[in-house]
């Protein structure tokens, strides 16, 4: 009978950290990972307070009671969380995270935390072992810590990346466990309870789009299509959902990351090669096109693109690394994950003959720095993705490993998007001119808005931005382009040349006295709340890029 208890009390703990990244995962989709995760562990605490201290007051009545009505709970929480996003877009970036971490994680831990302490002091009688304060407040001490670690083991290591698996299935999964529990302490008991069941079952089945089976695929696809927009193909993966969409109405397609869009083309229709001389399908965020300016960047002594290597870090649909190759520099494009690379080759157009390298940025540079195999002349860095800078790419550390990896002529472009009024902005622009002892220039995506009264002042701010550095000294200027650097694309006529009047000075660094004014590695977790109001930011920009149903429907 103990030792049933313990395993049954364990067991619950287990399964209820094992519910805190499932429940993140499957809102990431609809909030970006950043928001999802801001508020978590504060209220993975909090609710684990209360469900401990509830458990210890009811301590007679075993509150394991509570298991069967847990089970069917845990079947319902895909269905609410459906429900609960198509209020994403009133909801927003904040309180739609907490409130639907809240149904599919917060409750769960409530309830499993209340059911444990109950038996277990059934079983070991811990009041009147310790007497009445320490036999309450040590096994519930005791609870919470073993629960906190178990949940950082599962959020943090063990199912960081799900790597492809479809949170959905797992919800499910996690509620035939949960019911297993429940029908071992209770065998036959409680069936009608467990009727509930039923309709959960048969809403997730049929009718989630976000459960990968045929039938909501095909619930999916008609959704989408009342929005103008088509399904082409979607996965789980390292980095979050991955999904291409296509707006047929206005013609283009998307490779999209949790609410982010790596990139994206205008398709080439007939009516565009016609009546509008198109030649090539356009990318959508065309600013990039302004990182193959490397090329054009005036050195002595020139380097000829049949003698140039280049490396590229962040694929996206791979509009530089097709560019770089189609102008026959040997190109090596690092991108850590292999779906946004299988996608961009079957969606995009990226040539199978790239050389592309899936393997983590880090990894990949340091053992480049130490073997010293290779030196580049171009490096080009565009790692934007999910609504935030990954800042382990952008600390002082990592640049100066790139900067080790340029040719003495060689010269870097990064892209950075942010919010020049935010200090975290400031910090990594500086960092990046520290790590090119200055050598460096910033240029903004357009001209700059012109002030007008009645502009939400989040939306303007945040602006997309490429630091052009070179590792000699010398003057940061460009040759004017020629027709074979537009590669048949009208955009590129726009967008390639870094106009002069699209530069901006390097912002003044606002930190406190004694932090660093640039970014070290090991520094980034002080800048997760910056960060995070970045996303913030980000997440509005998505959403008036793509609307609300489109997010939500994944
Ligand atoms: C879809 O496209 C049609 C035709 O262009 C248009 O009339 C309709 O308003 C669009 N629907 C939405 C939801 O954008």
């Amino acid at each position: 009978m103990a030792l049933k208890i313990i395993i049954t009390s364990a067991a619950l703990l287990t399964l209820s950290a094992v519910v805190s990244p499932i429940s993140q995962a499957s809102l990431a989709p609809v909030y970006g990972a950043i928001n999802v995760a801001v508020n978590h562990a504060q209220a993975v605490r909090i609710t684990s307070t209360i469900g401990f201290s509830m458990g210890a007051m009811s301590w007679t009545d075993g509150p394991l009671d509570v298991l069967p009505w847990l089970a069917v709970w845990a079947f319902w929480i895909p269905v609410l969380e459906e429900i609960q996003v198509l209020f994403s877009g009133a909801l927003g970036p904040v309180y739609g995270p907490m409130l639907s971490g809240f149904t599919s994680c917060q409750t769960v831990i409530i309830l499993a935390a209340h059911a444990c302490m109950g038996p277990l002091n059934k079983v070991y009688d811990f009041e009147a072992k310790f007497g009445k304060n320490i036999g309450i407040f040590a096994p519930v001490g005791a609870a919470m810590g073993i629960y906190f670690g178990l949940e950082k083991f599962f959020s943090e290591t063990a199912f960081n990346d799900l790597s492809g698996l479809d949170p959905v299935k797992l919800q499910v999964l996690m509620a035939l466990a949960f019911w297993a529990l429940a029908l071992l302490q209770y065998r036959r008991s409680h069936w009608k309870i467990y009727l509930l069941i039923l309709p959960a079952l048969f809403h997730t089945y049929l009718l989630n789009p976000h459960l990968e089976s045929g039938f909501s695929t095909r619930g999916l696809e008609s959704s989408l299509a009342q929005q103008n927009w088509t399904l082409l193909d979607r996965q789980w993966s390292n980095t979050g959902y991955i999904s291409v969409i296509e707006n047929v109405e206005r013609g283009y397609r998307v490779l999209r990351c949790d609410h982010s869009l790596l990139g994206g083309e205008w398709t080439l229709t007939p009516k565009r090669q016609q009546s509008e001389g198109w030649k090539v399908g356009e990318p959508i965020y065309s600013v990039f096109e302004m990182l193959e300016a490397v090329r054009l960047m005036e050195l002595s002594p020139r380097i000829s693109d049949e003698d140039a290597k280049a490396l590229i870090i962040g694929l996206g649909i791979g509009t530089a690394p097709k560019a770089l190759a189609a102008h026959g520099i040997d190109t090596t494009t690092v991108e850590i994950d292999p779906i946004v690379y299988a996608l961009a080759t079957k969606y995009f157009g990226l040539p199978v003959t790239n050389n592309v390298v899936v393997q983590d940025a880090v990894s990949f540079v340091n053992s480049a720095v130490s073997t010293k195999s290779q030196k580049y002349d171009y490096i080009i860095h565009d790692v934007f993705t999910g609504g935030a800078e990954p800042l382990n790419l952008f600390n002082l550390e990592f640049i100066q490993s790139l900067r080790a990896l340029l040719t003495s002529n060689g010269v870097a472009a990064i892209n950075y998007a942010g919010d020049l009024t935010l200090p975290l902005s400031g910090l990594v622009l500086n960092t990046i001119s520290k790590a090119f002892d200055g050598q460096c220039k910033i240029f903004r995506d357009g001209a700059p808005p012109a002030k007008s009264e009645n502009v939400d002042e989040d939306e303007v701010d945040f602006i997309n931005m490429v630091v052009f550095c070179r590792n000699k000294p010398g003057s940061i200027s460009f040759r004017k382009p020629v027709k074979a650097d537009f590669l048949e694309s009208k955009s590129r006529e726009s967008y390639l040349y870094p106009r002069a009047d699209y530069e901006i000075p390097f912002p003044t660094v606002d930190v406190e006295d004694d932090k660093d004014d640039v970014l070290k590695r090991g520094k980034e977790s002080d800048w997760k709340l910056h960060q995070a109001q970045g996303a913030q930011r980000h997440w509005k920009i998505m959403r008036a890029v793509v609307p609300d149903r489109v997010w939500e429907l994944w």
